[in-house]
């Protein structure tokens, strides 16, 4: 696992474009695993930009996005559909077909998640997956349960997601309950995955996340600490509680070590 701060969100966005690019260049076929939210939304600007300045080509490439909700039209502005062409593909030279997007409003949600599987694992499975973590710890639409499933699947959003997406919808009680993403297994058999955290609120969650070394499925997040290709790519703001954890524990470290030198590391 490889942990980059960087300064902000720009540099964060600037350094995941750089290595999505250098990924996407090294081979022919790409299929590329997608997020969205707020986390990728300059990443994609900076893709956009490179695209336009000929330092990436996007004909080759396939993409699939991990989660949609359920029951939203795919023209909704709120729909995971509707906010990838509108940030990313109406933008770039992606040959429609493919494009993969969970559908919103299917009559057969259990086919479909069925279907979605099959397809990525008939490309080869994803090469880089690019993910956002939640509040909660989510990934996807990974919520924290006491079981965690692989497959794509449809489920219910928990609450702290419902009040962390509530204010793209006009109230709560109007956004859907339920969505559709992809599980745990197929985000796993990416074979890179770039984790991109932002911000203040995300602070205590990465902390959570990477501070006992542990897998917990209250953090469906610890489960990449299992996986052996990942980047988390974390602004200062995001990354404060966890160097702030990491060094005091070096300071205890150093302190059972050196019994005799006590040592205080500035923690502020
Ligand atoms: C979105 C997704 C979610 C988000 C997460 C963070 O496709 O799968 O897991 O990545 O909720 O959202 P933001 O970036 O809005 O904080």
């Amino acid at each position: 696992m490889e942990i980059i701060i960087a300064k902000n969100q720009e540099e964060v966005s600037k350094i995941a474009a750089s290595q999505i690019i250098k990924e996407i260049n090294k081979k022919k076929c790409f299929v590329l695993g997608l997020a969205t939210g707020d986390t990728p939304l300059d990443t994609y600007k900076e893709l956009i930009k490179a695209y336009k300045n000929g330092k990436v080509d996007f004909k080759d490439v396939k993409t699939f996005n991990l989660d949609e909700y359920l029951n939203i039209g795919k023209n909704d502005v709120n729909s995971y559909n509707y906010y990838m062409h509108h940030n990313l593909f109406d933008h770039i030279n992606i040959k429609s077909e493919n494009i993969h997007l969970l559908s919103s409003d299917s009559k057969d949600f259990r086919n479909t998640a069925i279907k979605y599987d099959k397809l990525i694992n008939e490309n080869n499975g994803i090469d880089l997956q690019i993910l956002g973590i939640g509040i909660n710890g989510h990934i996807g639409f990974n919520e924290p349960d006491n079981k965690l499933l692989l497959d794509t699947h449809i489920t219910d959003l928990a609450q702290k997601t419902l009040e962390q997406n509530s204010k793209f919808f006009p109230d709560i009680y109007k956004m859907p309950k339920q969505a559709i993403t992809m599980g745990l297994g197929t985000i796993m058999r990416a074979k890179k995955i770039l984790l991109l955290v932002t911000g203040e609120r995300k602070a205590p969650v990465i902390a959570k996340c990477l501070r006992n070394n542990e897998i917990n499925t209250d953090i469906p997040a610890s489960t990449l600490l299992l996986h052996n290709n990942l980047t988390i790519l974390l602004d200062e703001e995001a990354a404060s509680i966890y160097l702030k954890e990491k060094k005091m524990k070096e300071n205890e470290n150093f302190n059972k070590k050196y019994p005799n030198y006590k040592r205080e590391f500035n923690t502020a």
